[in-house]
């Protein structure tokens, strides 16, 4: 293990710790070093962002903050969060023809919560996707971690009976990750396949850089050759390019997939994606909860860790 690897798992080991994140945490929204990732705490925010990829081509999903939910309140509160939020977008035209989408961690919407936290999260998911559907937009259910694939991809089987526009995201670094891909590769299914950006162990996922790469490749193959709609969201320019030959090889239009990138991260090259005729939609987080968020963005990038730690000293 070298030292940026001993540096990645100690931050994803943080981004668990909640005394930590109760102290960090404190530090407001609108700090340029949080801002960086995060456009702010209140819906006005994500709708003001999403607004502002909509005027340069982009799309956008919209997550708001917050996971592994213990309280049954909480849950509700992020619930009636995305409601307010999808009534907000859909004023401002967002919705429409999907412009903008959401993004939905079901361990906020109260997967966690110990007897039957997975049908309460269920219902919350439900109650998201029938105003999502109503607004003429659709969700996507986050991954976490490998404890909870099985139960995300049964959620995703239920929500897909009423709304079948619902879609999820896949972990290259995963071992089971292919063969996932080979169930959802089917018409009407969107998958958004990324790297994986959890701590997990050697018995279920890849462990370098390489392999994770080599396994993004088989499953991008497996989603472009079938019937789906792929979302490939990476940052990784080499990644990116055999995304659209892979595309182009299994003839699909432009239309028929869509790039995705982080808010904050790469910015210029979502424009020159958007700009060159391709589909680009950009993941815009927003709300307090930005911990753990911020933790695995630190994590997926070294020299962000100081960009972070100067960020907190100043102001
Ligand atoms: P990689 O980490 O190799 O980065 C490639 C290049 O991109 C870097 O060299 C750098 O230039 C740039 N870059 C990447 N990360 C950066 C950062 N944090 N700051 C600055 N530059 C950076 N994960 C998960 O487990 N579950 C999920 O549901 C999702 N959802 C999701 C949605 C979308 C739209 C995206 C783009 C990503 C996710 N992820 C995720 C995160 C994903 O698993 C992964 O951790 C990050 O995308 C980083 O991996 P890359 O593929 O970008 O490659």
């Amino acid at each position: 293990m070298d030292a940026s690897d001993l540096l990645r798992n100690s931050l994803l080991q943080l981004s668990k710790q909640e005394a930590v994140r109760d102290v960090i945490q404190k530090a407001p929204v609108s700090r340029s070093v949080v801002k960086r990732f995060v456009p702010g705490a209140a819906h006005a925010d994500a709708v003001r962002a999403a607004a502002e990829m909509a005027a340069t081509g982009r799309m956008a999903t919209i997550d708001y903050l917050g996971e592994d939910t213990t309280d049954v309140a909480r849950a509700k509160q992020t619930k009636d969060a995305y409601l307010q939020l999808l009534t907000a977008l859909r004023d401002e035209g967002l919705t429409e023809t999907g412009t903008a989408e959401v993004s939905l961690k079901l361990s906020a919407l109260g997967q966690a919560l110990p007897g039957d936290g997975n049908s309460i999260a269920l219902e919350h998911a439900r109650e998201i996707c029938t105003l999502a559907d109503l607004a003429g937009t659709t969700v996507t259910l986050d991954m976490e971690d490998h404890t909870t694939t099985d139960l995300t991809l049964e959620a995703l089987r239920e929500l897909r009976s009423d709304f079948p526009s619902v879609g999820a995201v896949l972990q290259s670094y995963l071992r089971r990750t292919e063969a996932d891909c080979r169930d959802l590769a089917t018409a009407g299914s969107r998958v958004r396949l990324c790297k994986g950006a959890y701590k997990e162990p050697e018995s279920v996922a890849f462990q370098s850089g390489a392999d994770v790469d080599k396994s993004y490749v088989r499953c991008l193959k497996i989603l472009m050759q079938g019937e789906g709609y792929p979302m490939v969201a990476t940052h990784d320019p080499r990644l990116v390019e055999i995304a659209g030959a892979l595309a182009a090889q299994a003839g699909r239009a432009a239309t028929s997939f869509e790039y995705q990138m982080l808010y904050g991260i790469r910015p210029d090259e979502q424009r020159r994606i958007s700009d060159r005729g391709d589909r680009m939609r950009v993941y815009i987080p927003y709300g307090q909860e930005w911990y753990g968020y911020l933790m695995r963005r630190m994590a997926e990038k070294p020299a962000n860790v100081m960009f972070f730690v100067r960020g907190l000293a100043t102001r």
